[in-house]
């Protein structure tokens, strides 16, 4: 038998929606979704075998070949340049990067310094207010971000807001669109360009939805 295709899932909220994906697919979601720390995941036909990653991790196991494919939000390859195809855009994990800041206190323009920006997409709100040719002052921060203007350390935020109940219970709200995020399937260039059965098998499964 082929060796296992190897797949880079990340941990976190989008799993589940993910499991089923897979499960229509024809691969057994059973190991995705067992409750252990285990981070090297075989299913029990052993033709796939799943890793599961910090989201951020994701691309690079794929870049490198260490995961053949992998699934990762398009925030995470906002951020940085990868030598990756992306056949796929699973149309799941949807949500939308945002300017977010206090409720009814837009980001004033007349101030006499720069805007302060907390985010952990240092990137993406880097282009997008260079894009719109304001200076701002960019403070990385890496969770609870809606901390910062509440506590005073920024004026606005730059996150991923899905549902909006994070800031809604947080007295936040969006003020500017930046980005719509989805799950996208990435895949090792040198394992696409071969394209072997598993692969080619397994994306269009994953197409049918
Ligand atoms: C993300 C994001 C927001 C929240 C938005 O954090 O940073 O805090 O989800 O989701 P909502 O609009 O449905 O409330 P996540 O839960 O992924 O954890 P993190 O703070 O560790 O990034």
């Amino acid at each position: 038998m082929s060796r296992p295709l190897t797949i880079a899932v990340p941990k976190g909220r989008v799993l589940k929606t993910l499991a089923a994906r897979f499960a229509k697919a024809g691969v057994d979601p059973d190991v995705l979704l067992s409750d252990d720390r285990r981070l090297v995941r075989p299913t029990a036909d052993d033709s796939v075998r799943f890793l599961l990653l910090k989201p951020d991790d994701v691309p690079t196991y794929v870049e490198y070949g260490a995961a053949d494919l992998g699934v990762v939000g398009r925030d995470v390859l906002l951020e940085r340049e990868y030598d990756l195809y992306v056949p796929l855009d699973l149309g799941i994990g949807i949500c939308k990067l945002a300017v977010c800041g206090l409720a009814g206190q837009p980001p004033r323009t007349d101030l006499l310094r720069p805007l302060r920006v907390a985010t952990k997409f240092v990137s993406s709100a880097a282009r997008y207010y260079s894009d719109k040719g304001q200076q701002v002052e960019i403070i990385y921060v890496g969770g609870s971000v809606e901390l910062a203007p509440i506590t005073g350390l920024a004026d606005v935020i730059v996150d991923l807001v899905e549902t909006g109940e994070t800031l809604r219970q947080n007295g936040l709200e969006v003020f500017e669109h930046v980005a719509d995020i989805s799950s996208v399937v990435i895949a090792n260039v040198a394992a696409f360009k071969l394209a072997r059965e598993p692969i080619r098998t397994l994306l269009a499964a994953l197409k049918q939805g």
